[in-house]
């Protein structure tokens, strides 16, 4: 059965019901599989994505400006300081002056809040390409790439190891969505969100998915079929980076750690990474880890969700 997700914003996984999240999969499956075999898909001909960037991006960008390619439209770069927006006009008035031109919007900046505003005044989808609270399209890669390295999701063991931040928050939305069970293990006062936290339980709950939080790395990996951790001071947070880096050592993701996890285990990381802080060479350069075929998803895990929403 497929569901209709035309005109669908993307701002939090949590919007979306599993349903909506599978077909994403699926048709990621699809995508993927047709471009290797060297088939082009158009359904996107004579469309236009307008891409707003307030952060850097390597991975973003580049993946939904091909992406789009790919699918036969086209891509507009904003950057921060290419809008009016700069100057002071609102994100409602932007939303609905670039609802005339475009037939999707992504947008990666500071304040959620920003995005929740753009697409209330957006007349075309808006898919939100990382807040300081959540990263959806990130999410959604991550839960198909442990499907494709391992055949299933439901009940598998994931426990992400570090900051409780906008990574965190959203594999918690997106692991609660397809019965992952999530483990989230930070120093004191750097859980995720709580509000997520709650949201995801109550998914879970229908998933039978779980959801747990924990402060002991060692601990908290134990049987983990994937391990996954992101930067310690996120894009914004650089003044605080030297602090940080004392705080999170002990939930550095080394060999050690690696080894009190299941022998199989996968070890997966947003990137970009910070070598030598949350993670060492040895663990993203050796045979658990599968950084590279994550971050290569995003591009077939978004050529899914455009074709699906604009
Ligand atoms: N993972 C991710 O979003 O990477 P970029 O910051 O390079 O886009
Ligand atoms: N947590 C990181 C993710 C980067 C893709 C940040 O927000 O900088």
């Amino acid at each position: 059965m497929t569901v209709c997700m035309r005109g669908k914003d993307i701002v939090s996984v949590y919007d979306l019901t599993p349903e909506e999240v599978w077909q994403t999969l699926k048709l990621a499956e699809t995508f993927k599989l047709r471009q290797k075999a060297g088939l082009m898909d158009r359904p996107l001909a004579g469309k236009t994505l307008a891409m707003i960037f307030h952060k850097p991006s390597t991975r973003t960008r580049v993946s939904f400006e091909v992406g789009i390619w790919q699918l036969g439209g086209y891509a507009l770069y904003l950057g921060a300081s290419d809008l009016q927006l700069r100057r002071g006009e609102t994100l409602a008035d932007t939303a609905r002056t670039l609802s005339g031109y475009v037939d999707g919007i992504m947008i990666r900046t500071f304040a959620h809040d920003d995005v929740v505003e753009l697409a209330r005044y957006a007349t075309v989808p808006v898919i939100n390409g990382l807040t300081d609270y959540l990263h959806p399209c990130q999410a959604l890669t991550d839960i198909f790439t442990i499907a494709e390295k391992r055949g299933r999701l439901t009940g598998l063991k994931l426990v992400y190891v570090g900051d409780g931040n906008n990574v965190a928050n959203a594999l918690l939305h997106a692991g609660a969505k397809v019965g992952l069970q999530v483990v989230v293990a930070t120093p004191e006062g750097h859980e995720p969100d709580q509000r997520v936290v709650a949201e995801a339980r109550q998914d879970a709950s229908r998933t039978g998915g779980s959801v747990e939080l924990s402060n002991r790395p060692r601990e908290a990996v134990r049987e983990a079929d994937v391990i996954y951790t992101d930067v310690w001071a996120s894009m914004g947070q650089e003044a605080e980076e030297a602090q940080r880096k004392r705080i999170f050592q002990p939930f550095q993701v080394n060999q050690s750690l690696i080894s009190a996890a299941r022998p199989d285990v996968l070890f997966m990381h947003c990137l970009p990474a910070h070598r030598g802080d949350e993670v060492t060479d040895e663990v993203v350069d050796g045979p658990h880890s599968i950084v590279f075929d994550q971050a290569e998803n995003r591009l077939h895990l978004q050529k899914a969700l455009m074709a699906l929403v604009m």
